[in-house]
């Protein structure tokens, strides 16, 4: 074991556990990051942003709070980011027990193993926009009410109070970062701006012909994960533990982010969107806009990558990613992984 920090990520192989994961790096910590028994391993975005050999990998399920107390043993952390969790608001309409017990009951599994094995780790809990659910009394900021609008929403706000009781009852260093919406290219296809990006970049190419969207309604803040993950970090450094919302405080819709990646990708976006009810939520949430004057004020962070920005990164990335497998190159992605992504690749791979 170095004498350097040391930082246990759950969650490393998703978006936000890769960027947190090369952020702590170039800060100098020995990162350690859970990843789940899977048929198939699930490390692209380790290896997309070339960290994967520097991390040390540890195998942990949620849902196992035996392998939960083997991974802190194992790491001897100084903090611990808790990432990990059926993060997609969809799913948890079809799986609501399973995301209960990932998202929401794991955070008191976590906790507790924390307490007894090292009570001087500071703690960090992914907590969420999304606990404002259907408050329209925006902008939120930390003393909104929440409104929990999904089973995901639920079993988050069992784990943003569980955080808030260890901290008060124990005195443990445990923090909630109330991030709203963080995109990347390592976002996963499933959501939407990276369903966008990834569909508008095949019409470009002429490999399909259309975009098929949910609510077109739907009003987000979105912001770039890579700056996001920095307040993360930051949050733990404070000398006393506390929540933060971290937001853009621009919030748009989901058609505008699609009408701001046609013209990223310089297509006329008439003929090409089409509604499907099948992509629309029992309840969803109307609109979501942060007020991150606290995270200003007290982390000195802000965000650095603006809307169109994000949004043109996010298109740029995916046209790149079509265009190399065009050409028959190799290399780190998730495109293999989707079924709805299935048919475009293996109708090529049999001309
Ligand atoms: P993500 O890409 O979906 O990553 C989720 C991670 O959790 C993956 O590493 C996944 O592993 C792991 N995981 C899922 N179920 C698990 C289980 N049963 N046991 C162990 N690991 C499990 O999500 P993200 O966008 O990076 O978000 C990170 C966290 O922030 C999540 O808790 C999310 O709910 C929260 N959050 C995200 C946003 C956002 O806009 N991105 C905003 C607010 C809060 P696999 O790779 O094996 O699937
Ligand atoms: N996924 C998806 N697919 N969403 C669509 C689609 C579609 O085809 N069409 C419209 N939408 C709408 C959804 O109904 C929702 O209102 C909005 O687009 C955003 O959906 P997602 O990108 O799936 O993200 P989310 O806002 O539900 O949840 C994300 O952000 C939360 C923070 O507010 C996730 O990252 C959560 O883990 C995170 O907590």
């Amino acid at each position: 074991m170095s004498d350097s920090r040391r930082a246990l990520i759950t969650g490393i192989t998703g978006q936000d556990g890769a960027y947190l994961a090369h952020f702590l790096l170039h800060k100098g910590y020995e990162v350690f990051g859970t990843f789940r028994r899977l048929s198939t391993p699930n490390l692209w975005r380790l290896q997309a942003l070339g960290i994967f050999d520097r991390v040390k990998l540890i195998p942990m399920e949620l849902i196992d709070s035996a392998s939960i107390t083997g991974a802190l043993v194992a790491s001897r952390p100084h903090e611990v980011y808790n990432l990990a969790a059926q993060s997609f608001v969809g799913a948890s309409f079809e799986q609501p027990v399973g995301t209960g017990n990932v998202t929401g009951l794991a955070v008191s599994r976590l906790l507790e193993c924390i307490r007894h094995v090292d009570p001087a780790i500071r703690f960090y809990q992914a907590s969420t926009s999304e606990l404002y659910g259907s408050n329209p009394d925006i902008p939120h900021h930390e003393g909104t009410t929440f409104m929990p609008a999904s089973p995901y929403a639920a079993a988050k706000l069992y784990g943003y109070w569980v955080t808030r009781v260890y901290r008060e009852a124990y005195d443990l260093f445990c923090v909630n970062g109330i991030l709203f919406n963080h995109e990347s290219p390592l976002r996963g296809l499933e959501f939407v701006t990276r369903k966008i990006s990834n569909a508008l970049a095949k019409v470009k190419l002429g490999l399909e012909d259309k975009v098929v969207l949910g609510n077109l309604d739907a009003s987000r803040d979105w912001g770039f994960a890579g700056d996001y993950v920095e307040s993360m970090w930051l949050m733990l450094q404070q000398d006393q533990a506390d929540d933060f919302v971290v937001a853009t405080g621009e919030t748009h819709t989901v058609r505008e982010f699609f009408e701001a990646a046609c013209q990223a990708a310089e297509l006329d976006p008439a003929g090409i969107l089409e509604v499907d009810p099948k992509f629309m939520r029992p309840l969803d949430v109307d609109i979501l806009l942060g007020d991150a004057g606290k995270a200003h004020k007290l982390l000195g962070w802000r965000p650095k990558v603006a809307f169109r920005e994000l949004v043109e990164i996010m298109v740029r990335a995916d046209l790149e990613r079509w265009l190399r497998w065009q050409r028959g190159e190799q290399f780190p992605w998730d495109a293999f992984n989707y079924p709805s992504e299935m048919n475009i690749l293996s109708r090529a791979m049999q001309v």
